[in-house]
């Protein structure tokens, strides 16, 4: 049926690399030949049309009920293509209570790509979502080993089902039954992609463990990651993949929780009430703004002052944390810093390939 197959995966902490390896061997074990290529910021789109009978595949993880943009951004320099076969993984936040898999939620991460490619000629013939485990460090601790161990043994067999039932020349369009939750959670999607994603961005920082090996700079596989006064900056470029805090060998990349709580609500409750009412106090605005129907110059203050300090709040903590009393203040209040909050990494032997 197929010829040769390719994949593109973009991975911050190795599950869809694991699932593209995958999906290769198994490819490799009935003769086809398999190629993996990694999407990150300099890899060359594809020119010309895809030879027939290439299956063309795309792993990736779930990023806010949503695509990573730099996959989005790929495939939007794709060439055009008449019937090149597609099919699309990716990979979520699966987790394990007791005996029980737990899956995570699609929103719109798959049907996204899947409309652009469709738009521009290729036909999707396998959605698969994989409950891999749960990278969100920022939230979570990362998951126990022998969590990770047995969700990843019932992956490996997801994938090979997957992988054998389209080289079988099958559809699997197993994405399908989560299409209604899909649905209902697209609004959170899009603002994810639209906001969240740059206000997740402004939330990591390097504590005083830094030694400035710059591995984080290098290995960012979005180049988000600059020197700024000699410590890592996370630009608006980051895509919250997790690599970076995962991979810092010396664990100095944390989340500033209780300085982003802080932060958001004085940008979001305080500030803007207080400039309301300045507002309302010199009669710009009607007084009771915050009671009466005009409740929307409220929000808009609200959001437009929240986005500027929440943005250049951050700014101003990398420039305070060269002073060593508030970069110990900073970390001690962030929950990533305590030793049992696991860091997180595919196990396995595809971690230092492609
Ligand atoms: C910022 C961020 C947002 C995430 N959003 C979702 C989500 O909306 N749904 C989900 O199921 N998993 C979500 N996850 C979990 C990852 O998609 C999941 O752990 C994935 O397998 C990681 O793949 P990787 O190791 O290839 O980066 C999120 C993780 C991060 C870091």
């Amino acid at each position: 049926m197929f010829k040769n197959i390719i994949i593109y995966f973009f991975s911050g902490t190795g599950n869809a690399k694991t699932a593209a390896h995958w999906i290769a061997e198994k490819a490799k074990s009935q003769g086809l030949p398999a190629e993996v290529i990694r999407i990150e910021k300099h890899t060359p789109v594809p020119h010309t049309r895809f030879e027939e009978n290439t299956l063309v595949g795309f792993c990736f993880p779930t990023h806010g009920f949503n695509t990573p943009p730099i996959v989005i951004d790929f495939i939007r320099r794709f060439p055009k293509s008449k019937g090149t076969k597609i099919f699309l993984l990716n990979t979520r936040a699966g987790m394990k209570l007791s005996k029980l898999f737990t899956p995570g939620m699609s929103g719109t991460a798959l049907w996204w790509p899947a409309m652009m490619l469709w738009s521009i000629g290729y036909a999707c013939i396998g959605f698969q979502p994989l409950d891999l485990p749960s990278n969100w460090i920022s939230v979570h601790p990362g998951l126990r080993k022998k969590v990770v161990d047995s969700i990843f043994n019932r992956c490996r067999k997801i994938t090979d089902r997957f992988t054998e039932k389209l080289l079988d020349g099958k559809r699997v369009y197993q994405a399908f039954w989560g299409l209604p939750v899909d649905i209902l959670i697209s609004p959170i999607s899009i603002l994810y992609y639209l906001f969240g994603r740059f206000a997740l961005s402004k939330t990591y920082f390097a504590s005083y463990k830094c030694n400035n090996c710059d591995k984080c700079i290098k290995d960012c596989p979005v180049g988000a990651i600059k020197l700024v006064d000699k410590r890592p900056f996370w630009t608006y470029k980051c895509e919250s993949c997790m690599h970076c805090m995962n991979y810092c060998p010396e664990r100095a990349i944390e989340t500033g929780h209780a300085f982003f709580i802080f932060l958001w609500w004085l940008a979001f409750s305080i500030i803007p009430v207080l400039i309301i009412d300045v507002l309302g106090n010199y009669g710009i605005i009607p007084e009771d703004t915050i009671k009466t129907g005009y409740k929307y110059i409220y929000y808009g203050v609200q959001f437009g002052v929240g986005m500027w300090i929440i943005f250049g709040g951050y700014g101003l903590m990398h420039f305070l944390m060269r002073f060593k009393w508030i970069n110990y203040l900073i970390t001690w209040t962030s929950l990533t810093r305590f030793r049992f909050w696991r860091r997180y990494k595919a196990p396995g032997r595809f971690l230092r390939m492609n």
